[in-house]
């Protein structure tokens, strides 16, 4: 098939998706390929943010959290995570980091599981997964061990010691999906619960956490959503394990009745025992908007293009930039691949620092891959032309080649 200019932008003309770029402030002459790191600014979100810090913080200052809402939003923004992530009403809360959210699922799964030693992860899983399940085996005073296998051991390495399976459903580096049924159920079988870490996948793929029997999932509110920098993650819990899960972190906020101002904790009922304290409720109405905004998308419209943006992203690579040495980390399989195409090159961050200065944003992750988040919302399908060809460009007059990128970024 045809992949010029002229047959890409045939294609982007017949997008059902193309409405939702204009709703996104994306600046001129940039081509935006990290929406899988930090999503792009809807405009809504513009006037949103000034109403609530204008009208609500400024006038209605502390009555504001009646009178403008902000106490139900953890769980009003939740219920509408929920509605893309195949989740029911009052099984998603929007609270802290999607770190700190990993801790609470996680001890909350042990909790459940009490004879049981190991929460269990694949090597190369995003750092601070590892790391969470890590500080909670150190805290344990040995109760607890934290594994990691290398993914396709995971299953056979399900054991009778293992309480909890923690794993990222499209892998943040190389955006290979899991089977989250499939692993869902093969840890059900062997007594084991399982967190799904959905940072990747909410917004992106097609979700279906009810459908697949998962017990917990936790994700970010800043990339396929939109939420904006630091925007506020989310936390699901099963109905069925509303009841006996007790949370860990037992903040104030997750009180049955926290204007009682109790001496003793008692978990509120429901998803909200895994609110812990204040509400970040600035991040909060920001991450409305893009959830809204993402709500209105079809999701099959979504992954189709998503999909399709991901083959001739590829393709073009191959055609325009075969000689330069890159490898596919992505799988070439749709079905295995999330809403980003990643590749490995020697020269990665110095490619990626290149592409930045020519308008191009992807990111870089150690030691040696290029990512390139496809995000159908507002990304075209002439953009992947575009951005192939500034790599050649990159890479035909080694612009990588600089000493200002001896020395890399505190973010990359
Ligand atoms: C899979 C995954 N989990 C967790 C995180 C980090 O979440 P947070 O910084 O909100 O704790 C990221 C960030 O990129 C991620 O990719």
């Amino acid at each position: 098939m045809s992949r010029d200019r002229a047959a890409l932008e045939a294609l982007d003309r017949e997008d059902p998706l193309r409405g939702f770029r204009q709703r996104f402030a994306l600046p001129e002459g940039v081509l935006y390929l990290d929406g899988n790191s930090l999503g792009a600014l809807p405009r809504a979100a513009m006037a949103r943010l000034e109403r609530t810090v204008v009208e609500e913080w400024g006038e209605g200052l502390i009555t504001s959290w009646l009178a403008a809402d902000w106490m139900e939003a953890p769980r009003r923004v939740g219920d509408k995570i929920a509605a893309l992530i195949g989740a029911g009403p009052g099984e998603v809360i929007v609270a802290d980091s999607t770190s700190v959210n990993v801790f609470k699922a996680v001890t909350a799964a042990l909790s459940l599981r009490p004879e049981r030693s190991v929460i269990l992860s694949e090597t190369g899983n995003f750092p601070t997964d590892l790391y969470m399940m890590q500080g909670i085996a150190a805290f344990s005073g040995g109760r607890v061990r934290a594994e990691a296998v290398a993914g396709d051991a995971v299953l056979g390495r399900l054991g009778e010691d293992v309480a909890v399976l923690l794993l990222t459903q499209v892998h943040y580096k190389t955006g290979a999906v899991h089977d989250m049924a499939e692993m869902t159920r093969a840890a059900h079988a062997a007594g084991a619960l399982v967190v799904w870490d959905l940072s990747h996948s909410a917004g992106a793929i097609p979700v279906d956490l009810n459908g697949a029997g998962a017990d917990f999932a936790v994700g970010c509110g800043y990339k396929f959503l939109n939420g904006g920098p630091g925007a506020p993650a989310y936390l699901f819990a099963a109905q069925r394990h509303h009841g006996a899960a007790v949370p860990v972190l037992s903040g104030w906020l997750g009180h049955a009745e926290p204007f009682a101002f109790e001496d003793g904790y008692r978990p509120a009922d429901g998803i909200a025992r895994f609110l812990c304290g204040t509400p970040p409720v600035l991040g909060m109405a920001a991450l409305e908007c893009g959830v809204d905004l993402m709500a209105e998308a079809d999701m099959g419209a979504l992954r189709d293009k998503s999909l399709r943006l991901g083959r001739i992203f590829m393709e073009l690579m191959e055609t325009h930039c075969g000689e330069f040495g890159f490898t596919l980390v992505s799988p070439r399989e749709d079905a295995r691949r999330g809403s980003q195409v990643s590749f490995a090159h020697p020269q990665g961050y110095g490619i990626m620092q290149a592409l930045k200065e020519r308008g191009v944003i992807g990111d870089f992750r150690a030691p040696d891959v290029l990512r390139f988040g496809l995000t159908p919302l507002y990304l075209r399908y002439a953009d992947m032309l575009e951005a192939v060809l500034q790599i050649r460009a990159v890479c035909e007059t080694r612009a990588w080649y600089d000493p200002r990128w001896k020395v890399r970024a505190a973010v990359t």
